[in-house]
């Protein structure tokens, strides 16, 4: 079983493409990004058709924590560090601008969506305190509203916090089932179950081979799909886990952030605390119920937290630089990289996009320009490139034995030359398909806690059954049923 997330609730059906079609613009994917640039274009009078590969807010959309924030995962004094003093400002303004945007779009869509403000805790341990300090001024030198206080009733051991003003929470697929069917009565033609298979500067080709030509393609696909080198080297893919727990007391309405490596991430929702982390790179560890266990037991230090009620994991894409990559870039547009906050980024990214293909100036597009050169961490862009690297050759190791691979499991086995991933179902049947990625030929490894094959290069992931489920891959695992 894939865990399901919080957020799961049935979202309206469409239907899939089946002839074809043209329209001013064509976006690729249905979750924040794509449904917004939609919705956004629609209002600017464009004729838009929206593609899904699977249903409306399948992907990562559903499987955040659903903060919405100018607080990211890179600190501020890191980003000044890497982007100057003045880029620092407009990236605090752009994400709390972007809260408000989704403010705006709520209230008048009339999308019951839960949006809520409020404010978030950022606290670190007593051998971080300069580094809160520290935080603090670049927060405030960003334009943020934000001050030291003390930790807010109901927690412990949290130490001394910063406070921000103005922050957001709501729940991401009831506002996405509201904007979708608002840009629908908009006249945006949404098809779902309609794989891009191919796409150029102004078609793309659909599995069931049907073709929407159009002025400009959007790529809103989390991942560029089918990208090759242009992001994939650009951007690091992890898996974030989050669980769920009864909440036993009571506790200030508000995100709660601190400052270790991987960080957590918290917020109440009604009777829940939910509580992320534990993060590492995609395909490079499968022990989910451990970190599961210790979200729990960090949580229990600080928070009135009882029983455990849901858990369930989701994918960021990291950037060197800490901001996402949206733009024009090779005749398409494209926006890439959440870097774990992918709803204000989403949200940025369409308001963006709107502006470049109504030829409007944008004040963050230079910001965010998807082929600019890293501005920062260039060493580890590098180390993360080498580690990737190291996975490419991963094909001529030994693999596992299938002897003792329980049913609902798979593993990664080598005949002769070649390996396999194999998927034995829960009636004992066994699935073979080649264990090489079809991205570029790194050796997929098996994730039990999501029950998915997840590629360590690049992030692509598969179902058990190989079939792709997310990009930069767009071809499913190969047979290897001769190799068997
Ligand atoms: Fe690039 Fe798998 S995602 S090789």
């Amino acid at each position: 079983m894939t865990t399901t997330p919080h957020w799961a609730l049935p979202l309206p059906a469409f239907s899939p493409l089946d002839q074809d079609t043209q329209a001013d613009v064509v976006v690729v994917g249905a979750g924040i990004v794509g449904v917004t640039t939609a919705y956004l274009l629609a209002c600017a009078g464009r004729q838009v058709v929206l593609l899904e590969r699977d249903e409306v807010g399948s992907g990562e959309t559903a499987r955040t924590s659903a903060q919405l924030t100018a607080s990211l995962d890179f600190r501020y004094f890191e980003l000044a560090a890497f982007h100057g003093e003045e880029r620092t400002r407009e990236i605090a303004r752009s994400h709390t601008a972007a809260i408000g945007e989704i403010e705006r779009i709520a209230r008048e869509e009339g999308i019951a969506c839960e949006f809520m403000r409020m404010p978030g805790f950022l606290f670190a341990p007593p051998e971080q305190s300069g580094d809160l300090t520290r935080e603090g001024e670049a927060m405030r030198a960003a334009g943020l509203d934000v001050r030291m206080v003390e930790p807010p009733a109901g927690t412990r051991n949290l130490g001394p916090c910063l406070r921000l003003e103005h922050q957001a929470a709501f729940h991401p697929l009831k506002y996405l089932r509201g904007l979708v069917l608002a840009a629908q009565r908009r006249g945006v033609r949404v098809y779902t179950h309609s794989p891009v298979t191919a796409y150029d500067k102004h078609e793309v080709v659909t599995e069931g081979g049907a073709r929407v030509r159009a002025a400009q393609v959007v790529l809103a696909t989390n991942v560029p799909v089918a990208d090759r080198v242009k992001f994939s080297f650009r951007l690091e893919p992890y898996r974030t886990y989050l669980v769920a727990l009864e909440l036993t007391g009571p506790l200030e309405q508000a995100h709660y952030w601190d400052t270790l490596d991987p960080y957590h991430y918290v917020r109440p929702v009604g009777p829940l605390l939910l509580v992320g982390g534990e993060d590492h790179g995609v395909g490079r560890a499968d022990d989910a119920e451990e970190r599961y266990e210790r979200l729990e037991t960090w949580a229990r230090e600080r928070f009135p937290v009882g029983q455990r009620r849901e858990v369930w994991s989701g994918q960021v894409e990291n950037t060197p630089d800490g901001l996402a990559y949206i733009g024009e870039s090779g005749g398409v547009f494209v926006a890439t990289g959440d870097v774990g906050n992918g709803l204000t980024h989403g949200t940025i990214a369409a308001g963006l996009i709107r502006d470049l293909i109504q030829g409007r100036a944008n004040p963050w597009a230079e910001l965010y320009d998807p082929n600019r050169l890293p501005r920062g961490n260039r060493s580890h862009w590098l180390k993360e490139g080498v580690s990737a690297a190291a996975y490419l050759g991963e094909w001529v190791t030994p693999g596992d034995d299938l002897r003792d691979l329980a049913p609902g499991e798979g593993t990664v086995v080598r005949r002769g030359l070649r390996k396999l991933a194999v998927y034995r179902d829960e009636e004992g049947q066994e699935h073979v398909r080649s264990a090489l990625c079809s991205h570029l030929g790194c050796v997929v490894h098996w994730n039990s806690g999501e029950k998915s094959w997840d590629c360590p290069c690049h992030g692509s992931r598969f179902s058990p059954l190989g079939k792709v489920l997310h990009g930069p891959a767009r071809e499913d695992l190969a047979s290897g049923v001769d190799e068997a």
